[in-house]
């Protein structure tokens, strides 16, 4: 690991760590899928752009049943992704490249591919394979109905039958993702060695896949008819999945492992639970480093709503001791610049009745605007592949060409999240844009508007959202006080997010529909958009330099 990056401690409580969803990011083999030698090729970008750390989606074998979410094998790289050379080369580059690498960790489920699945496919009922999952006899004569009423993530019953049994086995996600019985030992001493496997090997942390959802209530009640999704969280307490007590003893002993290892290696929770108390829960002292603050990212482009968000946040985060970790998009929503240009303003992906036009224009401009107001904000954040370059969702991907499992499963009600997915524009003016060789096809196909995306068509255009960026991290790293810390807001009119930050940043964000005059300041060091002399134009957002007193 590089000099600088050793000696940083508690890096990761102001962290920026860009996601990486592999897939979709660079392709060096020319198959039309990234992998691991694109992503080696791109390392160069990802330090200039100036984040401090790459989180990589599941690289692991798998059928792909879930975009990888359907883990084969914990202690392996898939081969269309690479090999685990591969995966240990990438992991010395990076923190040669001063950049620090996250990986993601799926145990509430495997693949039903996974070894330990087979096996207990091929072992009887009430036998240790089989108890490794979550398997349960069928309700009704014969055992012909589920266990109970639990619904799956991406629709449909969460239980399938063995055939020519009465046993069902538990996903609370694709048939292809058996859920893992959590109250087996041996389940919580296989990942014990998968954490190890990985942290040998030099990473620095792991994101954890649906960290709200590994206990089960063992009564296995009925859910009843109003069983919310999964980005939308109840506020039921006592639910029978999610957001059980039970899970904390896990990320205790997950703890006591990374402590272990030397360069504070750390974890970030993917939990969509009800309220940022709930979430506080996850990154007590003893517990995970830092957890998602999807409430942020959920919420409308609004100035009071947003101050609300932010401060619950701040506060639910301060109350044990944990910096907030802000994120505007992922592989699973729709991208902001989309939600920001139409008044649809929730992190779901589109439902087809739900589309309307979006204005890319306003889309962008508040995307901008917002970039500068969550890097600005107390605390880490995250960057999405492809928000830096103003991605925007791609709604009218074919039906054909979909793969998310929410999209067949809901008979193409829902179509799920390929749209946030498609492969980056790296270059040039046609598909593939340089994401792989000339020639190769990529997975999903890439709009040719994208020709003016492309990370070389925005390199060193002052105008462009990338550069924006680029400017952006590079004043957070070489001026005190962003990052790790807190904030102070300052009276402004209706609908002004002023705030400011010791020792020298106040943050002006205008979401109203008018202009307003900047608070004093000693100059203006970014803003998201054109300022005409004092004034901020509406959805646009500045980094000033405080007066002097
Ligand atoms: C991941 C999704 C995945 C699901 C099941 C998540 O929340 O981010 O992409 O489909 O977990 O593993």
């Amino acid at each position: 690991m590089g000099k600088e990056t050793a000696e940083r401690p508690g890096w990761w409580r102001g962290a920026v760590i860009y996601q990486i969803y592999v897939r979709s990011f660079a392709d060096g083999d020319g198959n039309g899928v990234g992998d691991i030698a694109g992503i080696r090729s791109r390392l160069g970008y990802l330090r200039d752009l100036g984040v401090d750390a790459i989180w990589i989606t599941p690289w692991y074998p798998s059928p792909m049943a879930d975009g990888g979410y359907d883990v084969a094998d914990y202690c392996d790289i898939a081969p269309e992704f690479g090999t685990l050379a591969d995966a240990e080369a990438l992991i010395t580059e990076a923190h040669e490249h001063g950049l620090r690498v996250l990986i993601d960790l799926v145990p509430n489920h495997t693949s039903d591919r996974h070894r330990w699945f087979l096996e207990a496919l091929d072992s009887p009922p009430g036998s240790p394979q089989r108890d490794r999952y979550i398997f349960r006899t069928g309700s009704g004569p014969g055992g012909h109905q589920p266990p109970n009423d639990w619904q799956s993530a991406f629709g449909g019953s969460a239980w399938t039958r063995i055939p020519g049994e009465d046993q069902w086995y538990l996903h609370l996600f694709a048939p292809e993702q058996p859920d893992l019985n959590w109250e087996n030992r041996r389940v919580h001493e296989e990942f014990v060695d998968v954490l190890r496997f990985w942290l040998d090997r030099g990473v620095d942390g792991f994101r954890i896949d649906v960290a709200n959802s590994l206990v089960k209530d063992q009564t296995f009640p009925d859910i009843g008819p109003d069983h919310p999704d999964v980005l939308e969280p109840t506020e039921r307490v006592d639910h029978p999945h999610w957001d059980r007590e039970g899970v904390h003893d896990i990320y205790r002993e997950w703890r006591l492992i990374s402590d272990g290892y030397p360069g504070e290696r750390i974890f970030v929770a993917e939990a969509w639970v009800p309220t940022p108390y709930r979430l506080a829960r996850y990154v007590r002292p003893d517990e995970l480093h830092s957890a998602f603050n999807f409430d942020f990212l959920r919420c409308a482009w609004d100035a009071e709503r947003l101050r609300k968000t932010i401060n619950d946040n701040l506060d639910a985060m301060e109350q044990v001791g944990a910096p907030p970790t802000w994120v505007l998009s992922n592989h699973d929503v729709t991208r902001h610049l989309t939600r920001y240009g139409r008044s649809l303003t929730t992190g779901r992906g589109p439902r087809t009745e739900q589309l309307e036009p979006i204005d890319v224009e306003l889309g962008l401009r508040r995307a901008r605007a917002a970039a500068l107001l969550m890097l600005a904000l107390p605390g880490g954040a995250y960057v999405y592949q492809g928000e830096e370059l103003g991605l925007w969702e791609v709604e009218d991907l074919p039906d054909e060409v979909l793969q998310d499992p929410t999209f067949h499963r809901s008979g193409g009600n829902v179509r799920g999240r390929d749209g946030c997915r498609v492969p980056l524009p790296w270059s040039g003016d046609a598909p593939p844009f340089g994401f792989g060789p000339d020639g190769s096809v990529p997975w999903l196909p890439q709009p040719p508007e994208w020709k003016a995306l492309t990370a070389e068509a925005l390199r060193g255009d002052t105008a462009s959202i990338l550069e924006l960026y680029r400017s952006a991290l590079r004043i957070r790293r070489e001026l005190a006080g962003f990052g790790d810390g807190t904030l102070r807001w300052l009276d402004g009119p209706p609908g002004a997010l002023l705030f400011e930050r010791d020792p020298t940043l106040l943050c002006a964000v205008n979401l109203s529909a008018e202009p307003f005059r900047l608070p004093a300041h000693a100059e203006v060091m970014l803003a998201s958009g054109p300022i005409a002399g004092d004034l901020l134009p509406r959805d646009t957002a500045a980094w000033l330099r405080r007066p002097t007193p």
